[in-house]
């Protein structure tokens, strides 16, 4: 059953990825029986932000070709994704969205929704002024704050990516640099050595009715392996 609310959710392919966005306020089937626990003690918001993630995967799954199967939660709140498959959840105040892909195609992937906060007197915390101004470069027109807001939602998305990966879940945010390379794409290249140390993940922006997502690919091929 699709949410009442008319026009959502969106799903969008992108690469090998599938997208599905949603409003977290809308009408979802309920969750699968094994799920149900997820929710055991949340609030309200919480129990929608479930419920909105695990639809939306199942939507992506669908568009992927894929059986609609559960998705339930490791030790450390990552998604346990079935057989063949990677994906990320996340979630603001209004939208879930999920992001799916075949291992085939991917060896992870990480999602993040921008939701607009500005990061303030954190900025220097998350971003350096190389990556500030790696950015500009990429969008020339953007504020500083946008930037480092991009940043931020980026780093998020490269963190989820990288976990189901590398295990590293004390990742920090100025364990990872971002840049530009050469064809202008937006890249996350590890500061520190250790298991990251061979991955590269792209990231990519999107917008998809009006919300901005920012997307981390882990590619099959890894760097130096
Ligand atoms: C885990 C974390 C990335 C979640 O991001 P957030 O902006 O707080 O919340 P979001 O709504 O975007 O994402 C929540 C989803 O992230 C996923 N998630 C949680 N922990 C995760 C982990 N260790 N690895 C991968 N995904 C994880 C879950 O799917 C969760 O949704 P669900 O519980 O409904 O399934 C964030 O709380 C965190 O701990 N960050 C660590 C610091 C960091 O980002 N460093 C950057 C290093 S480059």
């Amino acid at each position: 059953m699709a949410s009442r609310v008319s026009k959502w959710p969106f799903v969008q392919q992108h690469g090998a990825a599938v997208i599905a966005l949603g409003r977290v306020d809308a009408t979802y089937p309920e969750l699968l029986p094994s799920e149900q626990p997820l929710t055991d003690g949340t609030v309200r918001a919480r129990t929608r932000e479930i419920l909105a993630g695990r639809n939306l995967a199942r939507l992506a799954m669908t568009a992927l070709g894929q059986e609609p199967r559960e998705v339930l939660t490791a030790e450390n709140g990552s998604p346990k994704w079935p057989d063949g498959l990677c994906g990320s959840i996340s979630h603001s105040s209004h939208f879930a969205v999920a992001a799916l892909a075949p291992l085939t195609e991917l060896e992870s992937i990480g999602i993040d929704i921008d939701d607009g906060r500005p990061l303030e007197s954190s900025l220097g915390d998350v971003v350096t002024a190389n990556e500030l101004s790696a950015l500009q470069v990429r969008w020339p027109t953007a504020t500083r704050d946008v930037l480092g807001r991009i940043a931020f939602s980026a780093k998020e998305a490269i963190y989820k990516c990288q976990a189901p990966v590398t295990g590293n879940v004390g990742l920090g945010f100025l364990d990872i640099e971002l840049a530009v390379d050469g064809s202008g794409h937006l890249v996350a290249m590890p500061t520190t050595a250790g298991e990251l140390a061979h991955h590269r993940m792209r990231v990519i922006m999107l917008q998809i009715q009006g919300v901005n997502l920012l997307l981390a690919l882990l590619p099959r091929t890894r760097l130096g392996k």
